[in-house]
């Protein structure tokens, strides 16, 4: 006996647990790309791409998502930087020290409502352009001299801040380095990006996000090309198995070598040279990342739709037996 209000029950069962995460969901292994001083190649073999939100045009960005890649898009959530178009929205008073050896940046009073203000209209800029996640930058002023007295308490209010407005978005959120207070956002923040772990012995502090399943995407910056004995010293570091690890110059343009491991967008990339502009990814390099199980980028991102139907399944048929 279907009555209507066990109908009323049985469509919330349905759509809730669908809504209950109506971001993506990236999972460990993921392979990617980041770029911010170049244009980036919405094509490239990887399953997502991280570049800048004001340097990438709406147009590449859907080129990306079309693509079903996914769009991660970088912005300093914790600095300014004088050359971004909203930079004169900044008050006086919100900025702190100057960044070292980051000319045009200071940090920025993340407890300001002014500021969180700025990084929210970033957030809805990111929407329209069609971004799945965000890569807030410079959330780590508390091991900086940051003249405003930011503390690690600071910086989990800020983080549980920015996910939070992000998620009613429909952005999943990332947390850029910031390894002191992994433990206090790890259950917030849906993947880590960082730099230079493997280097300086760092990627235990980031463990937590693969343990929960979440992708580290971590950045080892080298000089020139590195040879075979430099790749492999970092990519067989046993401190970052299961991490995204891409070796990259200083200046984050398209030049790339991944770890081998991570798990590539499809086995059939159309361009030889698909996984990033650079032919300097050495043959063994390339075959790891794409003979990879094919499309599992893709049944990765439905994971959390299906694990809701299966909820759902479940709700309808405990209903039906009430
Ligand atoms: C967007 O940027 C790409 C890469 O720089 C460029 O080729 C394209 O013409 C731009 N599209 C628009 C509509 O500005
Ligand atoms: C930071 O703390 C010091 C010492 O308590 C204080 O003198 C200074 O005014 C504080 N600065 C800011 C910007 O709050
Ligand atoms: C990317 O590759 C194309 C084709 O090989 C080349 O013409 C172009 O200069 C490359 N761009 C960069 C930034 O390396």
């Amino acid at each position: 006996m279907v009555t209507q209000r066990s109908n009323i029950i049985l469509t919330a069962a349905l759509l809730l647990p669908l809504s209950a995460h109506a971001w993506w969901q990236p999972t460990k292994d993921l392979s990617w790309q980041i770029v911010l001083s170049d244009t980036i190649i919405p094509f490239a073999d990887v399953s997502a791409i991280d570049g800048d939100l004001f340097g990438t045009n709406a147009s590449t960005w859907s080129d990306l998502k079309n693509s079903g890649r996914k769009a991660i898009c970088y912005f300093s959530a914790g600095s300014s930087e004088n050359w971004r178009p909203d930079f004169n929205q900044f008050a006086k008073s919100d900025l702190g020290s100057p960044l070292d050896g980051w000319p045009g940046e200071n940090w920025l009073n993340t407890k300001s409502d002014n500021v969180r203000r700025i990084m929210t209209n970033r957030m809805d800029m990111a929407v329209k352009n069609g971004c799945d996640a965000i890569d807030p930058d410079n959330t780590d002023a508390y091991d900086n001299d940051n003249g405003l007295n930011l503390t690690t308490d600071d910086a989990v209010d800020y983080i549980k801040f920015l996910t939070s407005e992000g998620h009613k978005r429909g952005l999943a959120v990332g947390l850029k380095n910031s390894g002191e207070i992994v433990q206090q956002v790890v259950s917030d923040a849906d993947f880590q990006v960082n730099e230079q772990c493997v280097q300086y012995k760092e990627c235990d502090d980031f463990r937590p996000f693969i343990n929960a399943n979440k992708p580290v995407f971590g950045i080892e910056y080298v000089k020139d090309t590195p040879d075979q004995n430099a790749i492999d010293k970092i990519c067989n570091d046993e401190s970052r198995k299961d991490m995204s690890t891409l070796i990259k110059h200083m200046d984050l343009g398209r030049w790339v070598i991944p770890c081998p491991g991570q798990i590539a967008w499809t086995t059939s990339a159309t361009s030889s040279n698909a996984f990033s502009n650079s032919s300097s990814v050495s043959a063994s390099q390339t075959s790891a990342a794409s003979t990879a199980t094919p499309s599992t980028g893709i049944a990765a991102f439905s994971l959390p739709q299906l694990g809701g139907v299966a909820f759902a399944l479940t709700s309808l048929v405990t209903v039906a037996l009430l």
